[in-house]
């Protein structure tokens, strides 16, 4: 069996085309439009290049672009001064710290100083609450992308079996939620669980967050499952540097039925549902319906 190679690249485009249809929309109506800050600290150079891409496709929807780069000895007061700001600011409807922080930061409290209503990236523990009880919340990024690609897959995804390999909580746990969500028999694997092989063949759907290069091999997975591989690790191989993913690529394609590759499978995915969550921050401000098809 070849797999079918589930395309994310276009997945995001169509997004986006679903956002910027829906922007321009509220533009011509409502004479404004839906607003996204990214704040970064530092010069983290991968840090950089992500928030040069969320600044450049938020734009390309339609939205209004804010950004903010403070030096890497910014102090926790001024940045929770800046945060508290953008909370009171009625143009900034959703709000995303680029993660890592410089160490003198808290993290936690940073985020949870994000008004959760504008809290795009689902960290706030109000959201992580929220989607854990099944409540309407906003859903981290990476896991809602997906999700989107899962249900655009298969339709239903009720009574599959799901592992996830992977316990952060940017992916590994809020994936495990949506997936419970969606009627699934959720497993949540890791570094630390007994035969992990035998754990990933019982998958129907296979979900890799470990950040481990090519760590799953194919003979790990079931024939006919669905690998979503959220792995981006930067190798070196014949010299020249690559990126992999989590699962073994070439042999997970001859036995799963689909599979996300790397590059160009959940990657492209996030900043897209980044801008549909900019979106819905938006609806759920202004009292108007939420977009179709870019939620939870
Ligand atoms: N750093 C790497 N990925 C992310 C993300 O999805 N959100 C934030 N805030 N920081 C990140």
């Amino acid at each position: 069996m070849t797999a079918t190679i589930i395309d994310g690249k276009a997945f995001a485009a169509k997004v986006r085309q679903q956002v910027a249809e829906q922007v321009s929309k509220i533009r011509a109506e409502r004479h404004e439009a839906p607003g996204l800050a990214v704040v970064l600290v530092g010069e983290d150079p991968a840090s950089q290049v992500y928030v040069r891409n969320k600044g450049t496709q938020t734009v390309e929807v339609g939205m209004e672009s804010f950004e903010y780069k403070l030096d890497v000895n910014t102090s926790q007061h001024d940045l929770i001064a800046l945060i508290e700001r953008l909370n009171a600011d009625p143009k900034v409807h959703g709000i995303l710290v680029q993660l890592p922080l410089p160490p003198q930061l808290n993290s936690d409290l940073v985020i949870n100083t994000i008004d959760p209503a504008k809290d795009v990236d689902g960290f706030h523990i109000s959201n992580v609450g929220l989607l854990g009880t099944g409540q309407k919340s906003m859903v981290p990024c990476t896991p809602l992308g997906c999700l989107m690609m899962l249900r655009d897959h298969h339709g239903s995804l009720a009574g599959m079996n799901a592992v996830v390999v992977g316990r952060s909580n940017i992916v590994g746990k809020p994936m495990a939620q949506l997936l419970l969500g969606d009627s699934c028999t959720v497993t949540i694997a890791h570094s630390r669980t007994k035969d992990l092989a035998t754990v990933c063949r019982s998958a129907d759907i296979l979900v890799a967050a470990v950040g481990r290069p090519e760590m799953i091999p194919g003979d790990w997975v079931r024939p006919g499952a669905t690998v979503i591989d959220v792995g981006i690790n930067r190798i070196e191989r014949d010299g020249k540097t690559k990126l992999v993913g989590d699962v073994h690529y070439e042999s997970a394609a001859k036995v799963a039925g689909a599979i996300t590759p790397v590059p160009g499978g959940v990657g492209p995915m996030t900043i897209a549902c980044l801008l549909a969550n900019t979106l819905t921050a938006y609806c759920r401000a202004k009292g108007l319906p939420e977009p179709v098809g870019l939620t939870a």
